[in-house]
């Protein structure tokens, strides 16, 4: 039944609103991946290194102006893959990243309205350009969507909002949509998962697609 499976590293990033489930889902997705005997490193953005986890502190409490966030986003992400992710990908090792730059296009550019061309350019500056053969892009990139209501009132129910969780419901929208036109954009690399069903439902889901990429 499962064929193509797990021969060499890949990069799977998760990606989805505040409140989408993004991190229920996590541990079955590391879990499968160990079952399959392959090594995996979880990590997380922004943070995944020591210098990114202090970054991501001043991003989550501190307010700034959007142009700072992106560069401090960006400046974690370059550590993060120097340090974590190209190495893991070289020997071989899946690395799974709650969040990547895609959030940074949700976030910063869609909903803050950090214009395209900054952002492109940071992509380019710590990824490598879009366009030679050596930019560093995950494999494959899970999009948890839900319904923005159910996001805001998923997150009512849980912990202490930080910065970015205490938003309204037009900036969530503005996310939302920019994910999903993104998910347009990129198709191969992109599965929108409808996360607003059942977890049984939502993970056989992740599991066909996992195994099968
Ligand atoms: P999140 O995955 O939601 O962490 P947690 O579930 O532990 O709260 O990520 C933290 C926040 O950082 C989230 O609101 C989105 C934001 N973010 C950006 O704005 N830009 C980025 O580039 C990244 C990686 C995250």
């Amino acid at each position: 039944m499962v064929k193509s499976l797990l021969k060499r590293g890949k990069f799977i990033t998760l990606e989805g609103m505040d409140g989408a489930g993004k991190s229920t889902h996590i541990p079955f997705i590391i879990a499968l991946l160990k079952t399959n005997g392959v090594e995996v490193v979880s990590t997380r953005e922004p943070g995944g290194t020591s210098l990114g986890e202090a970054l991501r502190e001043i991003l989550l409490h501190q307010t700034m102006c959007v142009e700072t966030e992106a560069l401090l986003m960006f400046a974690a992400r370059q550590e993060h893959i120097k340090q974590v992710i190209q190495p893991a990908l070289e020997r071989g090792a899946y690395v799974v990243s709650d969040r990547f730059s895609d959030a940074s296009y949700a976030y910063q550019h869609g909903a803050k309205g950090l214009s395209l061309e900054k952002m492109q350019a940071l992509e380019d500056w710590v990824q490598g350009s879009q366009s030679s053969d050596t930019t560093l892009q995950p494999d494959l990139t899970l999009l948890f969507d839900v319904p923005v209501e159910v996001s805001v009132a998923r997150l009512r129910n849980t912990r202490s909002p930080d910065k970015f969780e205490r938003e309204n419901s037009l900036f969530f929208n503005k996310i939302r949509d920019t994910y999903l036109y993104r998910a347009a954009q990129y198709p191969q690399r992109i599965t929108v998962i409808n996360a607003n069903q059942s977890l049984e439902t939502v993970q056989a889901l992740v599991k066909e697609i996992i195994l099968t990429t």
